[in-house]
């Protein structure tokens, strides 16, 4: 898809389909829906009067402008109550809209959607997001695709005091919502494709277009740095289990360091302790969080941030066979702590153990953040609409939360509760990598993985419950959700300074 600014007014904004915000509960339309009402004629009242349109959220009508205005359709789409405009709102209005114009066979639309109060660069990325997200299809294995496709969205701006800022809007728009689908991509590839050797060719790619620095790490790499949680669990498989690490330098001195760490399992059946067939169904998301990082380093070079950021990603499938590790097996992790294998399925955390361990030791970043989709146990807790997040430190928490906040995905604090720890004693080694202890399955596995981050301040979030859905979503369809690129994006922007 296409993108642009458009600066003319509504009337001369030329295009298939006209998009046109509308809030809920107004007895009057806005001065804009005002004036193409008179240009034609008092059309639109009517038919949304006949409709009984009031501009609820998901609520669209469309006319015909029969040559009096330059676009031929005007669609006009519910923004939702004024007084609960958001940025997230007009994001929503932006993704139906899009869809609408598209399945009513328009190849271009511009698009003016007003969301009371939203400054307009957050307007303006909003309408870029929203109109790539939620047209965004996954259909390469299809025969029969629908044919129909909405090439270009125009964001419409007349106003001329705000178009510096709607232009940077449409600009930050497209990437973060050309990553959110990079990442889509990756995790609706089903496990036949997505490797752990697909995916650090995937590193390698990335590495070349943006000129970032890329290391993987074979198997006997990973041995002799003492990753033994890692190849423990890559043990089962017949795939080789790669170790990504990506680089990105700024040109400049860099404010601050950070690693994104992304869980990279390309299948989990759970090992020996392996999974029931449903809950085996989908395993081929449990590489969400890699995926999330490698479309953030898509990104990372556009945005060129005065930030050294590193990706990490220890890729493997967790199988059952006759050389896959055991439940009671002891590995030892890159930190030398030992870890008794409880069970073989809470295969994520000591993947992500020696990620942590790698990167305070060979990177020593200033902070950490990993995204994994790591427990059952946060569906439990939060549902699926919200990724649990988990800070060794207040602050960087606090700034993560409010990054998933402005960026519209929704996440929600869970406390590292301290007498929990108890639960992962084991007689034989240091740790066990599952409690003894019943419950709070998100909060024990993140307890666990702060044993691996040398101190440094690190955030957790666990993506179980959102980075894949099998229901179509405001945002976009069934499958891979993209979550946690857009937050990431976000924080990294204001780290560097950028609001
Ligand atoms: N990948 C799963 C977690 C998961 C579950 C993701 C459901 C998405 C949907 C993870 O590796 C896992 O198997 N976790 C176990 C841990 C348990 C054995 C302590 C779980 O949550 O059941
Ligand atoms: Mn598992
Ligand atoms: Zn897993």
């Amino acid at each position: 898809m296409k993108l642009s600014l458009e600066t003319r007014d509504l009337a001369r904004a030329r295009a298939d389909m006209l998009v046109v915000g509308r809030h809920a509960g107004e007895a009057r339309l806005s001065p804009a829906l005002q004036a193409l009402d008179g240009a034609l004629d008092g059309l639109l009242s009517r038919v949304l009067a006949a409709e009984t349109f009031d501009g609820k959220a998901g609520q669209s009508s469309h006319v015909y402008t029969n040559g009096r205005l330059a676009a031929p359709r005007v669609l006009v789409v519910g923004l939702g109550p004024k007084k609960e405009a958001s940025a997230e709102a007009v994001r929503r209005a932006a993704a139906h809209g899009a869809r609408r114009a598209r399945d009513l066979g328009a190849v271009s639309a511009a698009m003016f959607l007003p969301g009371e109060g939203v400054p307009a660069r957050q307007r303006a990325q909003a309408v870029a997001e929203g109109a790539i997200l939620g047209t965004y299809r996954f259909d390469k294995y299809l025969k029969e695709k629908d044919g129909k496709a909405l090439g270009a969205v125009a964001v419409v701006e007349p106003d001329r005091r705000q178009q510096a800022l709607a232009r940077e809007g449409v600009r930050l728009g497209e990437i973060w919502a050309q990553a959110t689908c990079a990442a889509r991509d990756l995790v609706n590839e089903p496990a036949n494709v997505v490797t752990p050797t697909y995916l650090a060719g995937r590193a390698e790619e990335i590495a070349r277009a943006g000129r970032l620095k890329v290391r993987v790490l074979e198997r006997d790499d990973c041995a002799t740095l003492g990753m033994g949680a890692f190849v423990g669990v890559a043990r089962g498989s017949q795939e080789p289990p790669k170790f990504i690490h990506l680089t990105y330098a700024p040109r400049g001195r860099a404010r601050k360091r950070v690693a994104l760490i992304g869980k990279g399992i390309t299948f989990d059946s759970g090992g020996l302790d392996l999974k029931t067939a449903d809950g085996m169904l989908r395993m081929k998301d449990d590489m969400s969080g890699a995926a999330a990082v490698l479309a953030v380093f898509q990104a990372l070079p556009r945005l060129r941030l005065p930030l050294e950021v590193h990706g990490l990603i220890a890729a493997t499938e967790n199988m059952p066979s006759g050389t896959a590790q055991r439940p009671g097996d002891i590995v030892r992790a890159m930190n030398g702590l030992t870890v008794e294998i409880g069970n073989t399925d809470a295969e994520g955390r000591l993947t992500l153990a020696d990620a942590l361990a790698y990167a305070a030791k060979e990177i020593e970043p200033d902070e950490m953040i990993d995204m994994a989709t790591l427990t059952g146990a946060v569906v439990m807790a939060l549902g699926l609409g919200l990724s649990g997040v988990l800070g060794s430190q207040d602050a960087i928490t606090e700034r993560v939360l409010a990054a998933a906040d402005a960026a519209g995905e929704r996440m929600w604090r869970l406390p590292l509760h301290e007498e929990y720890k108890d639960g992962l004693k084991s007689d034989v080694a240091d740790l066990n990598n599952i409690s003894s202890q019943r419950g709070g399955g998100a909060i024990v596995a993140a307890l666990f993985m702060r044993e691996f981050t040398g101190g440094i301040p690190w955030v957790h979030l666990d993506i179980a419950g959102t980075a894949f859905t099998e229901k179509e979503l405001p945002l976009g369809p069934k499958g891979g959700t993209g979550v946690a690129v857009r937050t990431l994006l976000t924080y990294l922007m204001r780290l560097a300074g950028k609001r």
